[in-house]
């Protein structure tokens, strides 16, 4: 294995850090990094915000419902498909942009998610490390008041950078038979496969909270997918002129 394949297969979410800071010229290379991600048709739809404000940071804890390390981190950066430059573009070519295509919002949403996982690996090849926030989704509106995001912004998640000060285990991953397919999708065996991975699952989750937590990832799934998921997105896309079409 090279660097590179230990680095990605190393992968943990950090939630505790350390006080030091992350040094300005460091988080310029790591949105460089982002920016170096392929982006759809070149649009480059991805804004980032840098949440230094230390009060914002606070309404932002509980707007993500009581996530701490969102204020202890040493940067919160919001990653936001942003579609108000194309309209920007279009006016400097007196070019009517027509908006609100399902297919716009999936192109911005994809281009962050690979920007965001760009940022974060190069972070993590620094000794830098970090978790994803979706739960600023929780109350998008008042996340997008609070930054003052235009029409056709919306944030897809934050993040929380900074050195860590734990070191938990690699989560295990689904085995490969169940992720990896060949020519066609078959799922007949994967019940099965599943079952063996629950019980890596429910081991990994032992060890890490001495037993105070015992799940398996099918019952996390199932305890999860039972429940309604945000379902005030769709009003709020459509308000900010995502997904109308
Ligand atoms: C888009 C996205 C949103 C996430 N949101 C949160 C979050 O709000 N809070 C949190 O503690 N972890 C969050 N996570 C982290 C996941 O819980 C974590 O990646 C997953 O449990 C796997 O663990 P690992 O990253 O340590 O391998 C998020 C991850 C992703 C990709």
């Amino acid at each position: 294995m090279n660097e590179v394949i230990k680095l990605l297969q190393s992968h943990r979410s950090i939630r505790k850090f350390t006080d030091k800071d992350i040094a300005q010229d460091v988080l310029h290379e790591l949105i460089k990094c982002g920016q170096a991600a392929a982006t759809s048709s070149f649009i480059q739809a991805c804004t980032v915000i840098n949440v230094e404000d230390s009060t914002m940071r606070q309404t932002l804890v509980a707007l993500a419902g009581g996530q701490p390390y969102v204020a202890s981190a040493a940067k919160f950066l919001v990653f936001c498909a942003d579609m108000n430059r194309h309209k920007r573009v279009c006016d400097m070519h007196n070019a009517k942009m027509v908006s609100g295509y399902t297919e716009q919002f999936i192109t911005a949403t994809v281009d962050c998610a690979l920007f965001a996982q760009n940022v974060i690996t190069a972070a993590q090849s620094l000794g830098i490390a970090g978790v994803y926030i979706g739960g600023i989704r929780n109350n998008i509106a008042a996340v997008s008041d609070l930054l003052e995001l235009p029409p056709l912004v919306y944030p897809v998640f934050g993040m929380c950078l900074g050195y860590p000060a734990q070191d938990p285990e690699v989560k295990p991953r689904l085995p490969l038979a169940v992720v990896l397919k060949k020519d066609r999708y078959r799922d007949a065996c994967d019940t099965q496969a599943i079952a063996v991975y629950d019980d890596e699952v429910r081991k990994y989750y032992q060890n890490r909270t001495g037993k105070t937590k015992v799940v398996t990832w099918s019952e996390q799934v199932a305890g999860m997918l039972i429940k309604e998921a945000r379902p005030h997105m769709q009003a709020y896309l459509q308000d900010r002129g995502f997904i109308l079409k």
